[in-house]
């Protein structure tokens, strides 16, 4: 039944697209819904122009960047920056870990252009957001029908549709596709929830994190972070951690926040940076703020997706498509699917924190002992990172081309939170966006009865700043030093 209703909207489909492309020289895309009012068109996402840092880029930088002046932003500007140094360094993985999509050799206007017709048709505008997920028929269309520019007739189009259409992988796609549509509704992306978190969006937050999501630099202050650009998906104090042995489809489902996570940045803030905590706002504006941050993500992470695939040559074979036309449509098609799919999958995967082992008292501190030995092992040589419990300056990339430092555990101030929980979580699952390493593999397989390593460390982690246990800890064990 199912077949033969998609076999029928299918033939209807490609009449009409052919039609549209033959006839009117309409220059919609297929999928496109029907446009939103005149008035609300007239404030549009500005389509993606800044340099997209597909990888984390190689090497490290020396130094920070100036406050405003994050490397990929100096890139751009270069060389009338005050960090040329540092924009240099990006500027020399052009074409590898950063994309540039101004370049019209690797990505030409016609392409840009419908890339940004795509996002606008699939995720609005700010003041009419929203997230539209193609509904099946249209997918499988937009999968098989490609108009070839050099025979455009309804005959060609047919014949070749119907040769893609065999090998379509039907039932994988509708799998990706069902598990896209129950994450948009897990997600609460309606478009009353997205309007009204639209507006709390541009009260309380769109001067830091900027109005597409991309993250203001020049709110940056020297020697913090630049405020979150969400275009990627990716999210540092994450409480998800999709199983790294998962198929990766499109980016990935690592990185990714689960609602609760955000709910919480929101609620409380990200202490040691400039990233306020909101406690007077009411419970439904929190959800709704939420929504519209994961509406940006997906909308950012969609685009973004689409152009890193379409600038990165060098990963072309004999088999890429020429990412024009329907070739393009469909290349968006499945990278919004998969970036649904992966926010579906983090939130199906929590980090697995076990109780913790020991309340208080002198088998806390023991603990602690175990960790300050786990923390200088070479089995988690966590002192190659944070040196000197990371009093020094060792600056790292991070994976939207800006700096990191890894933190200064002394100081006892900890972004994800200070709760034991929180710090298994960070330890368990890592900061893959900042290079934290995961220690996940260091606790699962454990033999039962062995103290956990990962309860041991974050115990360490807690009696670190405190100089009762520091020397507690001494006193237990005369070979814990901990000073420069
Ligand atoms: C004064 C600037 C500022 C304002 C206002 C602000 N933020 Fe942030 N935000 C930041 C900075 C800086 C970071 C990056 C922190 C880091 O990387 O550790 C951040 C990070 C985040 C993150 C990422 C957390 C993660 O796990 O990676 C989210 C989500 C977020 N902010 C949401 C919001 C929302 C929603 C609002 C408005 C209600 C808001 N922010 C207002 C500066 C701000
Ligand atoms: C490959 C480098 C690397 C290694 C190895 C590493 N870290 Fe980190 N760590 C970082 C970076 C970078 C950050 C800062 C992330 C940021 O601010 O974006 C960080 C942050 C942290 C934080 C702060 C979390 C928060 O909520 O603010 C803790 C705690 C931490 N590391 C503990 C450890 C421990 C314990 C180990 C060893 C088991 C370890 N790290 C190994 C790079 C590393």
């Amino acid at each position: 039944m199912n077949y033969i209703r998609t076999t029928f909207a299918f033939a209807v489909f490609v009449a009409l697209s052919v039609a549209l492309v033959a006839g009117c020289g309409s220059s919609n895309a297929p999928g496109d819904t029907p446009a939103a009012p005149a008035a609300l068109l007239a404030v549009r996402y500005a389509p993606r122009t800044d340099l997209l840092a597909v990888t984390s880029p190689i090497g490290s930088p020396s130094r920070w960047p100036t406050a405003g002046f994050p490397p990929p932003r100096s890139a751009r500007l270069f060389p009338n920056t005050p960090d040329r140094d540092l924009a240099k360094l990006l500027l020399d993985q052009r074409g590898k870990s950063i994309l540039d999509p101004l370049n019209t050799e690797v990505l030409s206007p016609t392409q840009a252009d419908r890339v940004a017709r795509l996002v606008d048709a699939h995720f609005g505008s700010p003041l009419a957001p929203t997230v539209r997920l193609l509904d099946w028929d249209t997918v499988v269309a937009s999968a098989v029908v490609r108009v070839d520019p050099e025979k455009p007739t309804l005959g060609a189009t047919l014949k070749a549709a119907k040769q893609k259409l065999g090998s379509f992988k039907h039932a994988l796609w509708k799998a990706d596709w069902e598990a896209a549509v129950a994450a948009q509704a897990e997600l609460k992306l309606d478009e009353a929830t997205l309007a009204r978190g639209s507006g709390l969006y541009r009260r309380w937050c769109m001067q830091c994190h900027g109005p597409s999501g991309a993250g203001d630099p020049a709110q940056a202050v020297e020697g913090g972070p630049t405020p979150r650009d969400y275009r990627q998906g990716v999210f540092k104090y994450v409480s998800a951690f999709a199983p790294p042995k998962l198929p990766k489809k499109g980016l990935g489902a690592s990185n990714r926040a689960s609602r609760a996570d955000l709910v919480r940045t929101v609620r409380i803030g990200i202490e040691g940076t400039i990233m306020p905590a909101f406690p007077s706002l009411t419970d439904q504006e929190v959800e709704d703020v939420v929504s519209y941050v994961i509406h940006l993500s997906i909308r950012g992470e969609t685009e973004f997706a689409t152009l890193a695939t379409i600038a990165d040559v060098l990963k072309y074979t004999d088999d890429t498509p020429d990412y024009n036309g329907g070739e393009l449509d469909w290349l968006f098609v499945q990278h919004e699917v998969w970036v649904l799919l992966n926010w579906g999958l983090a939130a199906k995967h929590p980090i697995p924190v076990p109780p913790e082992p020991f309340a208080g008292g002198d088998e806390r501190l023991k603990s602690a002992v175990r960790g300050f030995k786990l923390y200088n092992s070479t089995e988690f040589a966590c002192a190659g990172c944070h040196a000197s419990y990371g009093r020094g300056l060792q600056l790292k990339w991070d994976a939207w081309g800006t700096v990191a430092q890894p933190r200064n555990l002394t100081l006892g101030v900890f972004r994800g939170g200070r709760k034991g929980e929180d710090l298994y979580a960070r330890l368990y699952a890592g900061i893959g966006a900042s290079g934290m390493t995961a220690f996940h593999d260091k606790v699962t397989g454990a033999a039962p009865g062995t103290p956990d390593k990962l309860w041991d460390l974050v115990h360490f982690l807690q009696a670190l700043p405190d100089p009762a246990d520091r020397k507690r800890m001494q006193a237990l064990d005369p070979e814990v030093k901990l000073d420069p």
